[in-house]
């Protein structure tokens, strides 16, 4: 059984995720709304993403007989200055939640509950390509300046980009 201190941060984590799925989905409209639908496409698959993980944690807290529960998140922002702006605020996003995962850890440990430990040093890995994937995108378009054509280019690659479901997931 798990603790309801633990039960309470995994609920809680659950919406932060979900809120995650939800900003990079606001983000993904806004980018087909300025035509960069390979751009758009690598949002949405950091959506789905996100839902991942927020099934993750939900499945964890009933695999150890809590309560899963769901609960309210804000509202996302809809419109960004720039395809720039969009990326560093996904970065510095990230950057957040790898302190509440963070936090989480070392909750875990305070509790002495070595599963849920366990269990979210997938989430910590995670987190290390997250902030590195929007990272390496912010730098890209920071080298690129105004070139339109190598905008172009990198709308073409992302665009590739296909959702997998986490190892453990359905
Ligand atoms: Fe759920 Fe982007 O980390």
């Amino acid at each position: 059984m798990i603790a309801k201190k633990i039960e309470d941060a995994l609920n809680q984590q659950v919406a932060a995720e979900f809120y995650s799925a939800y900003l990079y989905l606001s983000m993904s409209a806004f980018l087909e709304s300025i035509d960069l639908p390979g751009f758009a496409t690598w949002m949405r698959v950091q959506y789905q993403e996100e839902v991942s993980h927020a099934e993750k944690m939900f499945d964890h807290v009933i695999e150890r007989d809590g309560r899963a529960a769901v609960r309210a998140w804000e509202a996302p922002p809809a419109e960004w200055k720039s395809v720039l702006d969009i990326f560093e605020t996904a970065y510095a996003h990230e950057q957040k939640v790898t302190g509440l995962i963070n936090d989480m850890v070392n909750l875990a440990l305070s509790e002495k509950d070595h599963a849920t430990y366990n269990f979210l040093q997938w989430f910590v890995n995670e987190q290390v390509e997250e902030e590195a994937s929007a990272k390496a995108i912010v730098q890209q378009l920071k080298l690129l300046g105004d070139s339109k054509g190598g905008l172009f280019m990198i709308d073409r690659e992302l665009g590739r980009r296909t959702f997998t479901p986490p190892a453990g997931s359905q």
